[in-house]
């Protein structure tokens, strides 16, 4: 959950010289970048420094980091020109600086023992951005097009489908480990909506993805009203080849969502990131309790995380103390 990024002095250190996508554009800076917090924590598993956003630049979207506002997209997406001028080109043409950097981060992390998470946004989280132009809190775009105009809508999640999956099986195949699908807004939808409207993309996508055969982590905020529909998305794997994961925010327990979400699945979270500005007895309490909730369910199977992003200003001393803690709890046969 953004293990990388502004929290980090060295991090910080890198931005003075360079802006987010020259970082993401340049393979041995993002695997510099994906090695940072590495070095500084004990941390399980590396996650390849990008963003969500760059597929969509190779849609042909121009995509800007703008200082104190976020993403922008220029040109939003509104038309039925501007979803038939979108452009389905295969990763290795508009995204292969993230290939070559999860290359570049393999031989480093396999000398340490450690394994590398590739990811991208999921079909709905990418069309907020490119409808809205950026951030949004109501959705108002993204949701007129997909209510009031079904076919386009289907349109545009079915070229985001095919880059998504394709992008994902792409970083694959050249050494992630395991895949991590974003959906961050996706909790802005009804279940209903969500249902007929996302999940088919997702899924799609998912399918793609799973012929790499390597564990998929299936990430979205505010699904508690839906996590059957989640699971739904991310395949049966009692069917299909590779382990089905389902990463969950802090607005659900832990162990209420595991239990719904049924067996023959992993579940990842559920920190508020935000419990890492506490003082380091309560962050401490409120991550065993994390780990009591999962150990409560009695099944294997939870990868311990926030529930969303790490925050910029976070202090570095807990997020070690943190890290270790989760090692040591763990390892006490309290699991
Ligand atoms: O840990 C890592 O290094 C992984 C890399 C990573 C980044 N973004 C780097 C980044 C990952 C996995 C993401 C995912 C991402 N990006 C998501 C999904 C996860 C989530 O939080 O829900 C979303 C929605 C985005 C889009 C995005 N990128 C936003 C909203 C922002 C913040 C813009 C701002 O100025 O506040 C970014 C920028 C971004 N992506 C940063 C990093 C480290 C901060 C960049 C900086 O200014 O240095």
């Amino acid at each position: 959950m953004r293990q990388a990024g502004r929290y980090m002095a060295e991090y910080r250190a890198l931005r003075q010289r360079y802006t987010i996508l020259e970082m993401i554009k340049t393979p041995e800076l993002a695997c510099e970048v994906t090695l940072q917090p590495m070095s500084a924590f004990d941390l399980d598993a590396a996650i390849i420094f990008a963003d969500i956003l760059p597929p969509l630049a190779g849609m042909g979207l121009p995509l800007e980091f703008v200082a104190g506002e976020g993403p922008v997209i220029a040109t939003p997406v509104r038309t039925t020109a501007n979803i038939a001028a979108l452009r389905v080109t295969p990763p290795e043409e508009s995204l292969g600086f993230t290939l070559e950097a999860i290359k570049l981060a393999r031989r480093e992390l396999d000398g340490r023992g450690l394994p590398l998470i590739g990811f991208s946004g999921a079909p709905f989280t990418l069309a907020s951005y490119a409808i809205e132009g950026g951030g949004s809190h109501n959705f108002v775009h993204t949701k007129r097009l997909m209510m009031g105009e079904p076919a386009l809508w289907a349109q545009l999640m079915e070229k985001l489908s095919e880059v998504v999956g394709h992008y994902l099986l792409a970083q694959a195949r050249a050494g992630a480990q395991a895949l991590q699908l974003f959906d961050s807004w996706v909790g802005q939808l009804s279940p209903e909506d969500y249902r007929t409207s996302a999940l088919p993309y997702s899924r799609r996508a998912i399918e793609i993805a799973r012929q790499a055969g390597v564990p998929i982590i299936h990430f979205g905020t505010e699904t508690s009203g839906m996590l059957d529909l989640i699971r739904a998305a991310g395949g049966d794997p009692s069917t299909s080849s590779g382990h089905s994961v389902i990463g969950v925010d802090w607005r659900v327990p832990l162990d209420v969502a595991w239990r719904q979400l049924g067996e023959g699945v992993a579940v990842q979270g559920n920190l508020d990131p935000v419990a890492l500005f506490a003082p380091w007895p309560q962050l401490r309490e409120r991550a065993q309790r994390v780990l009591d909730a999962a150990r409560s369910v009695g099944r294997p199977g939870h990868i311990f995380n926030l529930g969303h992003g790490i925050l910029p200003e976070t202090p570095v001393d807990n997020v070690r103390r943190l890290v270790d803690f989760v090692h040591e709890y763990s390892s006490e046969g309290n699991r």
